[in-house]
């Protein structure tokens, strides 16, 4: 039998929060999901588990650890003062304090946020990335003639789909100066401009350091969305049940794919996921071709956990029930060598 942890699961407070304060309403909502699953998980497991919220305050982090004094933290954290660019820096803050914890390191979690250096480094490597710009804030520049049209304009850093619409894909430049603005003043955001690439939407999941496990692939199909209309994982293509239903979105493990093009996609993605030095787990998207060339879309560290995702959904296909998934996940946090 393996020894039984004590784990201290972090999840995100959207308002100043206290020690030992009560989250079981919150837990019975949709958007607590992940922590309500990952708490269950663990208790089923017999580990000892709390958890502890935070908004701002990384004091109470520093108590709790002393108190509690966990084998492992359990990192839910995706923001921090509800801005979710800052999940590397709290990570950075348990790296400081050398402290073992989940799921990706800071530098994975920088370099794959960002979604033009992410490429950059990709490409450098020969794996396929759509040709893109990235335009900053106060810069008002246009089109750059070699990017060819049709494009997907986004917030450099989003995740979730934050800012992305049908309106994200344009066809003229007066579309792409106008949602460029768009992305700098509502989202107050750089934004990069990509190449638009028509395919199939792949949704890959991995876990691991060293020795890496692929999962069975998931993709995402339009099943209602006519065959000449962009196809777009938007917001609402996420998150609204309704729309979803009405353009027949769905997302599913992916058939009629050639085992050696499987085989050739999860060796990419593992390269993906050592390039851009991710441990722990991640989600990759992707897209595919009509002629079977496959283009690296984003790398998603620390995908999101709830049982009914595509990252639980692929490694219980793979043998990995969603207890035993949460209890590979706390133990190879323990293991992980961090710099
Ligand atoms: N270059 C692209 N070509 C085709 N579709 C894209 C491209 N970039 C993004 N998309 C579509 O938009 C979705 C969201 O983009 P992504 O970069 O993954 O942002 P997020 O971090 O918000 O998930 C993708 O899942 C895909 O459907
Ligand atoms: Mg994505």
């Amino acid at each position: 039998m393996k020894k039984k942890l004590k784990v201290l699961v972090l999840f995100d407070g959207t308002s100043p929060t206290s020690l030992d304060q009560d989250f079981s309403k919150e837990m019975k909502t949709k958007d607590w999901k992940t922590e309500a699953d990952v708490m269950a998980a663990l208790g089923a497991l017999g580990h000892t588990a709390e958890h502890l919220a935070i908004f701002d305050d990384v004091d109470l982090l520093r108590q709790k650890l002393e108190t509690f004094a966990p084998d492992v933290l359990f990192n839910l954290v995706e923001q921090f003062r509800n801005n979710p660019g800052s999940d590397q820096n709290i990570v950075s803050f348990f790296e400081m304090q050398g402290r073992p914890f989940t799921g990706c390191g800071s530098t994975g979690l920088t370099l794959c946020k960002h979604k033009g250096i992410s490429k950059k480094i990709l490409h450098y490597h020969g794996i396929h990335v759509p040709h893109f710009v990235v335009v900053p804030r106060g810069q008002r520049i246009g089109r750059p003639k070699q990017l060819k049209f049709p494009i997907l304009i986004k917030p450099v850093k989003e995740e979730a789909s934050y800012g992305i619409s049908q309106a994200s894909f344009v066809e003229t430049d007066d579309d792409f100066r106008e949602r460029v603005g768009f992305i700098h003043e509502k989202y107050n955001s750089d934004a990069i401009a990509e190449e638009y690439i028509e395919g199939r939407e792949l949704y890959v999941s991995l876990m691991g350091n060293v020795k890496l496990t692929v999962f069975p692939i998931r993709e995402l199909v339009f099943r209602e969305v006519p065959p000449n209309e962009p196809k777009i994982a938007t917001y609402k293509a996420k998150w609204d049940e309704e729309y979803r239903k009405r353009w027949g979105l769905e997302n599913q493990f992916i058939e009629g794919l050639d085992p050696s093009l499987v085989a050739d996609i999860e060796q990419t993605c593992k390269r993906i996921y050592r390039l851009l030095t991710i441990d722990g787990y991640a989600r990759i998207d992707l897209r595919l071709t009509p002629d079977n060339k496959l283009f690296f879309i984003e790398a998603n560290p620390n995908p999101i956990l709830a049982d009914d995702e595509d990252f639980a959904l692929s490694a219980g296909k793979a043998g990995f029930p969603y207890p035993q998934l949460i209890d590979r996940i706390a133990r190879q946090g323990i293991k992980t060598l961090r710099d």
